[in-house]
This record gives structure tokens, sequence and C-alpha cells, in this order.
């Protein structure tokens, strides 16, 4: 189990989605990328079901676990998480994050999760409000809250997100939970700031790091100012 403690105030760690990764050449851009900084990476696992599009499995993220030392954060956008746990697990994944809309039952998946010696979390759409996941604070790790429709990157990054983190900063401190805030969908040189000032611990971008040409820069711009 490889994983991150809060980030210093002020920062948030850098989480590129690997979905705008050149997958004929993964190994070499998964290099690249930690070389230029990144904190962990961020597996985007569709289903053609729960989303209308279709990415990669377990069997993937294997092949991310044997080239990376990183902390593997699979964000799980498919309608069965629960079946799949274990197949996960195997795959060598730290993180694992279901979706509140999804169809298998919370508390038994967060809990099974913890049991396979995974760090469990939970995320929600733009159109989800926040007092959906609020039950199963207290169960997570991470909070991913999700700033595009899932299903594609290279989408707008939608302001909803702001709220719904400042919101779960307050209530982490007011009710003494313990995750991480996540933010993953349209994160930029303008939106990623801008959630790591409403609170946000670990900021997701992928077809923005990817298609940089010094990412070593936009990770470093992404992380904030040393403290
Ligand atoms: C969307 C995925 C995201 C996506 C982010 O369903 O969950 O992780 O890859 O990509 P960008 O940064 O391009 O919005
Ligand atoms: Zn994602």
């Amino acid at each position: 189990m490889n994983w991150l403690p809060r980030p210093a105030e002020g920062q948030a760690w850098v989480a590129p989605s690997l979905l705008s990764a050149d997958f004929t050449a993964l190994k070499s851009d998964v290099d690249d990328m930690v070389a230029a900084g990144a904190d962990l990476l961020h597996l985007d696992v569709m289903d053609g079901h729960f989303v209308p599009n279709i990415s990669f499995g377990p069997f993937i993220c294997k092949a991310v676990r044997q080239i990376s030392d990183l902390p593997l954060d699979a964000h799980l956008m498919i309608s069965h998480a629960d079946q799949y746990l274990e197949a996960f697990a195997k795959a060598g994944v730290d993180g694992l994050t279901i979706h509140i809309e999804a169809e298998a039952e919370i508390a038994p998946t967060l809990a099974r999760i913890v049991e396979l010696g995974m760090k469990p979390g939970l995320s929600l759409n733009p159109d989800t409000p926040l007092e959906s996941i609020l039950p199963w604070l207290d169960q997570v790790e991470l909070v991913l809250v999700m700033s595009v429709q899932p299903g594609f990157g290279g989408q707008k990054f939608n302001p909803v997100a702001l709220d719904k983190i400042s919101e779960l900063q307050r209530l982490r401190e007011a009710e003494g939970h313990n995750y991480l805030i996540n933010v993953d969908g349209g994160i930029n040189d303008v939106t990623g700031p801008q959630c790591r000032q409403a609170g946000a611990d670990i900021l997701v971008s992928g077809s923005w790091l990817f298609g940089a040409t010094d990412r070593r820069e936009r990770i470093s711009l992404l992380r904030g100012p040393n403290p």
C-alpha cells in the first residue's frame, strides 16, 4: 500500500489521468509524468454502461502497477463496482473510488474495499447534490468531486465543483473526517488554482497535462507555491 498524507497548506497533489496518455507508448508516457513530478496516477475505468464510453479495466491497471511505484487511484465509472473489487486489489491498485450514482450498495462496497487493503473513495457527478454522500463521509479516505460529466477527457470545468470542495473541507474540520478531497475534469492553469484555493487536496488532470510541451512546469503550477 502506497498512499499520500494531506498536502502542505496551500498545495495540492497532482494526479495525471492516464485516459489522455499515449497508449502506444504507455511506459514512456508514464515514466515522463513521473519524472515531471506527478504525485499519483489516476486511472479512469469505464464500462460503456454507467458512462457512454469504454476505457480499460484491471488488466491495464496491473500493467501500470508494473511500470510505476506511485500510488494508483482507480476511478470506477462502472455500474457494478462490487463485482470487480478483488480484481482491482490483485492488480495492485491503492485507492478505489466508486460512484454514488452507480448500482452497487455503498456501505458494503466501501467496507470490502478496506478489507481488500485499498483506500475507499466515493465520487459524485456535477448534478448530484453533496447531501447524497454525507452518510458515508466517515467511511471514505477520498471524495472525488466531478467537475465534468464523467465519460470523456477534454471537457469544460463546471464551477459547481468549487462549492462542493469548500463544503467538504468545512465538514471535514467540523466533523473530524479523514478524507482527501479530489477534483476531476477540466483542470488547467485557471481552474486548478481555483480548486486548490477552495480546498482540494488532489487535482486530476488529463488533456491539459498530457498535451503540455513542458509537463514539469504544468505540474508545479498545479501543485502550488512552496510553503
Ligand atoms: C472523465 C474522467 C477524467 C478525465 C479528465 O470521465 O474521470 O479523469 O480523464 O480529463 P480532463 O483533464 O481532460 O478533463
Ligand atoms: Zn477520472
